[in-house]
């Protein structure tokens, strides 16, 4: 399925966009625009990337859920009402463990469902003219589907998340930062070239490398220290077996040569890497 209507998926080398392209209706996320992501992110791990951009078009990242198709209109066919919001589930549950590094790119309206994609990715690079809000309460409910989970791990503190899960206060970009929310903010103008250069840069890494340092993190958040130790130290060796040994063969055997200096740079890949 590569057809989409309510997403762009662009596809560049090593490098992957996907753009959900509802601008006229904030990029809220239908239960199509929701299927179509599921196959869009198989589309994208199966060319093996090594970034996957998410943004969204016009002047909204992502307003939430569509609140009238996935909610109001199927309410009262459970079937329906269930479909719609398993495709929602299934994509996002990919997109926690995809393997390429995930990048949100939030250019603007960012608001529920939006917040949860956001807090999936591995890295946020925001708008500082950007409007983030937790509305679930304004109409109803609380942050559900994910969203309080994203809210829990994304938040530095209990006191800020749930003044913004209780309040639904909106806050810019800057302050996305601050909260944990976002990697960095910078004003919209600079937004695409900020975002480009941080890709640019992950480009330069070993897809194996970025992709065991995601999987590491992952499972060090659950571990006690001494098993994550022995976690890490198994892991090295998995990617040493993976690299074909890269880290020592090529890069420290560059430094050794004293060809770069691995505090300021990194090594060249090979050309097959
Ligand atoms: N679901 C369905 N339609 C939406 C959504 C949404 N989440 N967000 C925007 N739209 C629609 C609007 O209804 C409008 O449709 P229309 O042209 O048929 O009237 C169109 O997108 C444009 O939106 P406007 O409201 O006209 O744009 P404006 O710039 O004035 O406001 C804003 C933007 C603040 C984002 C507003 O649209 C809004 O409040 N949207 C809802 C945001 C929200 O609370 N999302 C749910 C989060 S909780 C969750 O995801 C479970």
């Amino acid at each position: 399925m590569s057809n989409y209507q309510n997403i762009i998926v662009e596809i560049d080398g090593e490098a992957a966009t996907i753009t959900l392209n509802r601008p006229e209706k904030k990029n809220a996320m239908s239960p199509a625009l929701h299927e179509e992501m599921t196959y869009a992110l198989r589309e994208v791990r199966d060319a093996k990337v090594k970034v996957l951009v998410l943004t969204g078009a016009g002047n909204a990242f992502i307003g939430g859920m569509d609140l009238e198709k996935c909610f109001f209109d199927p309410f009262d066919d459970p079937d329906k009402f269930r479909e719609g919001t398993e495709w929602s589930f299934e994509w996002m549950r990919h997109l926690k463990a995809f393997p390429a590094v995930t990048i949100a790119k939030v250019n603007g309206w960012c608001f529920g469902g939006g917040m949860e994609v956001v807090g999936l990715c591995d890295i946020a690079i925001v708008a500082e003219e950007s409007t983030w809000g937790l509305s679930e309460v304004n109409f109803g409910i609380f942050p559900g589907g994910g969203t309080t989970w994203t809210v829990a791990h994304n938040m530095a503190f209990r006191k800020q998340a749930l003044y913004y899960s209780l309040t639904a206060d909106t806050f810019d970009g800057k302050k996305a930062v601050e909260l944990g929310w976002a990697s960095k903010a910078v004003p919209l103008a600079e937004l695409d070239a900020v975002t480009q250069k941080v890709v640019d840069g992950l480009l330069t890494k070993n897809r194996i490398v970025l992709e065991k340092t995601k999987e590491v993190y992952e499972r060090a958040l659950d571990l006690n220290f001494p098993d994550s130790v022995d976690y890490e130290i198994a892991k090295l060796w998995e990617l040493s077996r993976l690299t074909k040994n890269e880290w020592i063969r090529v890069a420290l055997n560059s430094f050794k040569k004293r060809e770069y200096k691995p505090g300021l740079e990194t090594y060249e890949l090979p050309s097959e890497a």
